[in-house]
């Protein structure tokens, strides 16, 4: 995600800050920018790319002054270009704004904004913060800088300087990570302790809706409603590296954590109540040939190619739209029949893969329409598409994919709901999917929380050298997922297959020395994978099932039984992922392998 770093004190502001923001690099990032005071006016430098070339162009420039914030941006709203890099300006060029977050009523800020004659210079949500501080602006910047957040519906960790306050900086906080870090008459603000560290160990976490005053020597925290607060310093006794990774052991682990934030962050701003639909900007641009289409077909690789499998059985089930899921790799080669009133979904975490962009070609050829699914905003996969979904689910570090499979869950399941209403979805079934989405990520983090029980399923396991993995309906496609995550990080050979297939090949591989993991939730097929378990128990496999609480069946036959809250049928592949993800991460673990950078994989396939 996008990093803050602010300085007031003593020292020169942009030699601090360039190195805060070194700190940051690890959390990913496509460009980056400073601004500082010097004799009551803001001097900025940004540049797009790696932080060296941004440090070229500051051994270019002064940029002196002993105040400055500094961003490191990872594009949500609007690609990554040079005007939409932070720290972001007021039209008098006397206030700089960096905004980690997403401002989820920008369009109609924007709009009100641009009536009064305010003209914006980016396509970023961030600017309309800084025009609005700007407005009510009176010469006090915190007063200000309050009265724009009470406008603002959506999330912030914001640092503001403004030149006519040349000796304090504003900070705040809603839903994106902000700590206060206090030196030897100097003070740091940042989004991330690891930024700061070198500098001062003693820090101040802020909580949502509280605001600092950050001066030399003190500082004020307050609510945004003005209510005073009273803040305690901590010592941090963390190193640097356990920072970056947020105290988790490897980025993977950070990442399958993240998720009941990241999933939330793709739904935020999404869900239309009212009509219990979905609200998805980038569809805007075809909304009416999506009234007209007749078939999809959902085209990606490896990982994004399984949510591309839920996303059939989703859209199916909701929209009853006929789809088609083909490998990238297939399909650009395989002169796929395809017209005007097909949709062409194209599902990519980094937005670069070579072949899924060669899928979009061939597809672009045979005039069907394009959509996008990336992670990465301004990646080659969203600017060749003729419109798209972004996942919002911040970088993801880790070559094994986790927190981007969910959130391509999570916008496939909007997408369906969005398609079913336009047809004949009832409000009914809608609005009870919607509800139960909501309770998904709670459910996460109670599945999170028994980590340490599948840490010993996973060692007891970890000297295999073949595993199966079984499902059926939406718990096939996790089963192909739990599978993938295996191989790809403890190089021990795994195939996902149907439950019921089983009996047509795979039965015979079954002996002792087999270890299978059942998916086998309470939905619609759970007498038959009980079936399935019994098959395996009569070879003397070694079955672990991941079940719903409070299912003792399934604890008799099992060998190990992973408890699961209950859900939906169409909402199960959220929940079922999350011990796949940890099981294959223990195991590897255990094994002693490379978990974030495996052999041979890259994170993003730019060859075919
Ligand atoms: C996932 O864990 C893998 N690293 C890989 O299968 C990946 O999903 C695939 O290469 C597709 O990448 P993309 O989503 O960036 O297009």
């Amino acid at each position: 995600m996008c990093g803050i770093i602010g300085y007031i004190g003593k020292r020169n502001a942009k030699e601090i800050l360039l190195s805060g923001l070194k700190r940051l690099e690890y959390r990913g990032y496509d460009s980056s920018g400073i601004a500082t005071i010097n004799d009551n006016h803001i001097s900025c430098t940004k540049s797009v790319g790696n932080i060296s070339k941004l440090e070229k162009k500051l051994k270019k420039k002064s940029l002196p002054g002993h105040i400055g914030i500094a961003h490191t941006r990872w594009a949500t709203h609007g690609a990554p270009l040079l005007k939409n890099t932070h720290p972001h300006f007021d039209q008098s060029r006397e206030i700089a704004v960096a905004h980690n977050g997403i401002i989820e009523n920008y369009d109609y800020l924007r709009k009100k904004l641009f009536k009064k004659g305010v003209r914006f210079l980016s396509d970023t949500d961030t600017e309309v913060l800084a025009h609005l501080i700007s407005q009510y602006y009176k010469g006090n910047l915190s007063d200000a800088v309050r009265s724009a957040l009470k406008l603002i519906e959506g999330t912030y960790g914001i640092a503001v300087i403004c030149c006519k306050n040349p000796n304090e900086i504003v900070a705040a906080k809603k839903g994106s990570p902000l700590i206060v870090a206090v030196g030897k008459n100097e003070m740091f603000v940042a989004s991330d302790i690891a930024a700061t560290l070198r500098h001062t160990k003693k820090i101040i976490h802020l909580e949502n809706d509280e605001m600092v005053v950050m001066r030399r020597n003190s500082f004020d925290i307050k609510t945004i409603h003005n209510k005073s607060v009273t803040k305690k310093i901590e010592e941090v006794s963390w190193n640097i590296d356990m920072i970056e990774k947020g105290g988790f052991e490897h980025f993977m682990l950070k990442e399958i954590h993240e998720q009941p934030e990241s999933i939330t962050n793709s739904m935020r701003g999404r869900i239309d109540e009212k009509h219990s639909t979905s609200k998805l900007g980038g569809l805007l641009v075809f909304e009416d040939k999506l009234k007209d289409i007749e078939k999809i077909v959902i085209t990606a690789c490896g990982t994004s190619w399984h949510a591309g499998l839920i996303g059939e059985y989703m859209i199916e089930d909701i929209a009853r739209i006929p789809v088609e899921v083909e490998y990238a790799s297939e399909f650009r080669y395989r002169n796929p029949i395809l017209n005007k009133q097909t949709l062409v979904i194209a599902i990519s975490q980094s937005g670069e893969t070579a072949d899924t962009l060669a899928a979009i070609h061939e597809a672009k050829t045979k005039n069907a329409t394009i959509m996008g699914i990336c992670n990465a905003v301004g990646s080659s996969i969203s600017r060749e598409s003729h419109g798209g979904i972004y996942l919002h689910a911040g970088p993801e570090i880790g070559v094994a994919s986790t927190k981007a499979f969910t959130s391509q869950v999570t916008v496939l399941l909007l997408l369906a709901l969005h398609l079913g209403r336009m047809r004949n979805t009832s409000k009914k079934r809608a609005k009870s999917i919607l509800k139960e989405l909501k309770t998904i990520p709670s459910k996460i983090k109670a599945i999170l929380k028994e980590e340490n029980s599948f840490k010993k399923i996973a060692n007891l396991y970890s000297n295999k050298n073949n595993f199966l993995y079984l499902g059926r309906g939406y718990n096939f496609p996790t089963a192909l997922e739990g599978a993938l995550k295996l191989k790809e990080i403890s190089y021990i050979h795994a195939e996902g297959y149907p439950a019921a297939e089983m009996k047509h090949g795979p039965i015979a591989l079954i002996d002792k020395d087999m270890p299978i993991v059942v998916i086998a939730t309470s939905d619609n097929v759970y007498d038959k994978i009980l079936s399935n378990i019994e098959e395996i128990k009569a070879r003397n496999g070694k079955v672990i099932a991941v079940a719903n609480k409070g299912d003792k069946k399934i604890k008799k036959l099992a060998d190990h039984t992973i408890y699961i809250p209950k859900t939906i049928d169409v909402l199960n592949p959220f929940l079922t992922v999350i011990p796949l993800q940890l099981l294959a991460y223990f195991i590897a673990v255990k094994r002693g392998c490379n978990i974030d950078q495996p052999r041979n994989l890259a994170k993003s396939v730019t060859v075919e």
